[in-house]
C-alpha cells in the first residue's frame, strides 16, 4: 500500500498541473479559461476534449469521458490506480514508497520476477536467432516471408526462431547465468534426471506478451505440414502464464482498442499479426480455444464492443453459439462477422488493404443475436418442435444480458424475426431471469476476483426499494431506472460545487450546504438507491466537520477513482445547473442564493419521492379492492393513502403550488 499523504500529494500535484499532465498525450491548445484537444478516448475530427486548469479535469463532450489527472493517466495507459500514482509521481518527482511485502509474498514476487527475466532473455535469444544467425534466416525468417510478414511485423511482435539443437537454448541461458530452477519453471526447458532440452526446437517463435508488454509465454509453430506432430507447442501454465486470463496481441492493441471503441476477436496467431500488417491493430486471439470470462473481463476494460470474426463451417459455428452467451453475460454488444468459405482471418486481410477490409468488416458484421436467429431459423422453419427449442435458446441468451434497456429491445426485434408475441417473449425472458437470480441469491457468493482488479463498477440505476410495485403499471416491464435520478444528481451537483459554503452567513452557529443536505436525506431517509451516490455523500460527511478544504477540491482530489470521476462529470455540466437558476428569473450571484435554492432542491426530490409512493400506494389500494380483502385492511390503507396524499399538498405547498395530477 501507499500512504495516504502520498496519494494526496501526487494527486493535489497532478490536478493542479492538469495542463502538463495531458500534454504528454494530446496537443492542447488555449480557449478561454480552458484549453481544448482531440480526445484521445474516441475518433474526432473536430475537438470537443475540454481541460480545465483550474478545476484540475479534463471533460470529452464527445464521448462524455472525464475525470482528473488520475483519471486520465489511468484510462489512457490502462493502469490501476497504483501504477497511475506511481507513474505521476515520477513524473512530478514525488517519492511514492514502496510496497511492503512479507518475507514469503517477497520470495513469490522474486520469482516471478525471474521467470520474467528469462522469459525476455528467451524472447531475445529467439529474436536474434531469426535474424543473425544461418539457420534462423534459412529456415525460420524464409518461413514468415514466404507467408507474407513483413519485417516491421516480425520486429512489432518480436518474433524469432528456436534452433534444431536440442538444448541450444538452455546452455546458452546457463552460460548467461540464468538459474535451471526458473528455466524450468517457466517451462522453456525440460529438465530430466539425465538430461535438459530445449522444449522449443526447430520452430518459429510467436512471443505471447502481458497486458503491460512483458513476455510471459511462447507460441512455437512447426515449419512443415507433418500431421502426426501438433502445429503449435505453447509454454505450459506457470505462475506468470495464465492460459485463461491472456488474450494474445492484447498488448499492442489495447490503445487502438479504446480509440475504436472496438475490439475483433480471432482464433490464431497469425490472424492477429496480418490484421496489424493490414493496418488494422485493434484485435486479440483466443488463441483457439474457447474464450473464458477472464478474458472477456480482459477486453471489457478497453470496450464493451466485440466482433468476433468466424471462419469456421457453420457446423462448427452452431457448436460455439452457447459459448458466446458468456460474452453476453459480461454485458458485451457482441456482432459476428463470417468469412467467405475457405477463408480465416490471416489469408483474407493478406488479400486486402486497410480500406477494402474495413469497409468488408463494417458492410457484413452482424449483430449476435440476430444473427444466431436467422441461422437457426433456417433449419426450424417448418418444424415447430424445432422452433419451440430454437426460442427457448434465443430467449436464454437474451436473459443473459444484463442491462435491462438493451434486453429489451432484442426481445422486440426477435418477436418480429421468429414472428412470436411480443409478450410470450418478454415472459421467457423474465422466467429465466428470476430464475438465475434466485440462483444467484441461493449461492450467495460474491463473482470470484480473480478478474482484472480495477474495472469501474457499472452505472447502477435500481428501483425505489419502496415497497412492491403493481406489475402492468409500467408500459415496458423489465426496464428499471431511477426515477430520483435527475433530482439526486442536482443535489450532488450543489454539494461538489458549493459543499462548504454556509447556507446561514448571518446566524451564529453556521450550517453548511454539505451539513444540511446530508441531514435532510439521512433524516428523512432519502439517501440513494445508487451506491455510488451514496458513497460521495457519506464520504463528505465524514470529512465536513473538520477539514478546510473545499468541497470541490476534496471530491477532484479524492483518492477514490470513482469518486473524482463522477465529480468531474457532475460539475461538467453546468448548463444543467443553470436550467434552475433560470427559475429564480435572471441570476447574477449564486451563492447569494444558495439559502434559497438548497432547500428548493431537497424539496423537490421530496417531492418526487413521496409522489412515487403515493402512486404505489394507490395501486395497492385498487389490488385490495380488487381482490375484495376484508373491510378493516382497505379502511387502514385507505388512511395511509390520504396521509401521504398530505403530506405530497404541504410539500407542493412549500415549492409554491404544484398542480397535483
Ligand atoms: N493452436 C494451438 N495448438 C495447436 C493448434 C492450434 O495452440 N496444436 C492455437 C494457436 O494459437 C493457433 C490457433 O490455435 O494460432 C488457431 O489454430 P489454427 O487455425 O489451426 O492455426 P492458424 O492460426 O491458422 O495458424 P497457421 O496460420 O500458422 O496455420
Ligand atoms: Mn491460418
Amino acid at each position: 500500500m501507499i500512504d495516504q499523504v502520498t496519494v494526496d500529494k501526487v494527486l493535489e500535484t497532478a490536478n493542479s498541473q492538469i495542463i502538463e499532465v495531458v500534454s504528454d498525450y494530446v496537443t492542447l491548445r488555449r480557449r478561454g479559461i480552458n484549453y481544448l484537444g482531440n480526445c484521445p478516448f474516441h475518433n474526432e475530427k473536430t475537438p470537443s476534449f475540454t481541460v480545465s486548469p483550474h478545476k484540475g479535469i479534463f471533460k470529452c463532450f464527445g464521448c462524455g469521458e472525464g475525470g482528473n489527472a488520475l483519471n486520465f493517466v489511468m484510462k489512457h495507459d490502462q493502469l490501476s490506480f497504483v501504477d497511475a500514482i506511481r507513474a505521476l509521481g515520477k513524473k512530478f518527482n514525488i517519492e511514492v514508497a514502496e510496497e511492503e511485502y512479507s518475507p514469503e509474498q517477497q520470495k513469490q514476487r522474486n520469482e516471478r520476477e525471474s521467470m520474467m527475466v528469462i522469459s525476455e532473455y528467451a524472447g531475445k535469444f529467439f529474436g536474434k536467432n531469426l535474424t543473425d544467425t544461418d539457420e534462423g534466416k534459412s529456415v525460420g525468417l524464409s518461413y514468415f516471408r514466404s507467408r507474407g510478414f513483413r519485417d516491421d511485423i516480425i520486429e512489432k511482435f518480436q518474433l524469432g526462431y528456436s534452433p534444431e539443437q536440442r538444448d541450444a537454448f538452455t546452455k546458452n541461458a546457463l552460460k548467461q547465468g540464468y538459474k535451471i530452477e526458473y528455466l524450468e519453471k517457466t517451462g522453456l526447458t525440460i529438465v530430466r534426471d539425465n538430461y535438459q532440452a530445449d522444449r522449443f526446437r526447430g520452430r518459429v517463435m510467436f512471443p505471447i506478451h502481458s497486458l503491460a508488454g512483458k513476455v510471459i509465454a511462447f507460441g512455437g509453430r512447426i515449419l512443415k505440414n507433418d500431421k502426426k506432430t501438433a502445429k503449435y507447442l505453447n509454454s505450459p501454465e506457470s505462475d506468470i502464464y495464465h492460459k485463461s486470463r491472456v488474450l494474445y496481441g492484447i498488448f499492442h492493441a489495447k490503445q487502438e482498442v479504446t480509440r475504436q471503441d472496438r475490439c475483433y476477436l480471432v482464433e490464431g496467431y497469425t490472424d492477429v499479426l496480418s490484421f496489424h500488417q493490414a493496418g488494422i491493430s485493434n484485435v486479440v486471439a483466443s488463441s483457439g480455444t474457447a474464450l473464458t470470462s477472464d478474458q472477456i473481463r480482459l477486453i471489457a476494460r478497453f470496450t464493451k464492443n466485440i466482433t468476433i470474426i468466424y471462419d469456421g463451417d457453420p457446423a462448427g459455428l452452431k457448436a460455439s453459439l452457447r459459448g458466446i452467451d458468456l460474452v453476453l453475460a459480461e454485458g458485451m454488444n457482441v456482432k459476428i462477422l463470417l468469412l467467405p468459405d475457405g477463408e480465416d482471418p490471416d489469408t483474407f486481410a493478406k488479400e486486402r488493404n486497410e480500406e477494402q477490409l474495413k469497409q468488408y468488416i463494417e458492410a457484413h458484421q452482424q449483430d449476435f443475436i440476430k444473427f444466431k436467429t436467422s441461422l437457426l431459423l433456417a433449419d426450424a422453419q417448418n418444424d415447430p418442435i424445432k422452433k419451440a427449442q430454437l426460442i427457448q435458446d434465443i430467449v436464454r441468451s437474451i436473459s443473459i444480458i444484463p442491462d435491462t434497456i438493451t434486453r429489451s429491445v432484442y426481445v422486440k426485434e426477435c418477436s418480429t424475426l421468429l414472428k412470436v408475441d411480443e409478450r410470450v417473449l418478454m415472459q421467457e425472458t423474465g422466467k429465466l431471469q428470476k430464475k438465475k437470480q434466485e440462483e444467484d441469491f441461493r449461492r450467495n457468493t460474491p463473482r470470484p476476483s480473480n478478474g482484472p482488479p480495477d474495472m469501474p463498477p457499472p452505472e447502477i440505476f435500481n428501483q425505489p426499494s419502496s415497497g412492491p410495485s403493481a406489475p402492468s403499471a409500467s408500459p415496458s416491464p423489465g426496464i428499471t431506472v431511477n426515477p430520483l435520478e435527475l433530482e439526486e444528481r442536482e443535489i450532488l451537483r450543489f454539494l461538489v460545487k458549493f459543499g462548504e459554503l454556509p447556507l446561514n452567513p448571518d446566524e451564529e452557529e453556521k450550517v453548511s450546504v454539505g451539513q444540511y443536505i446530508l441531514h435532510e436525506l439521512k433524516q428523512d431517509d432519502l439517501m440513494s438507491t445508487n451506491p455510488l451516490y451514496n458513497q460521495m455523500m457519506e464520504a463528505y460527511d465524514a470529512v465536513s466537520e473538520n477539514t478546510s478544504t473545499p468541497a470541490l477540491k476534496f471530491f477532484v482530489n479524492n483518492s477514490n477513482p470513482d469518486l473524482s470521476r463522477l465529480a468531474s462529470d457532475l460539475i461538467g455540466k453546468e448548463h444543467d445547473l443553470s436550467r434552475i437558476h433560470h427559475k429564480f428569473g435572471v441570476v447574477t450571484n449564486v451563492e447569494e442564493l444558495l439559502p434559497t435554492l438548497v432547500p428548493k432542491i431537497v424539496m423537490e426530490l421530496k417531492w418526487k419521492k413521496v409522489k412515487i409512493v403515493v402512486k404505489e400506494k394507490r395501486q395497492q389500494l385498487q389490488q385490495i379492492e380488487m381482490a375484495g380483502g376484508d373491510m378493516e385492511a382497505l379502511l387502514e390503507h385507505m388512511k395511509e393513502v390520504n396521509t401521504w396524499q398530505q403530506v405530497l399538498t404541504h410539500i407542493s405547498k412549500e415549492l409554491g403550488g404544484r398542480t397535483i395530477v
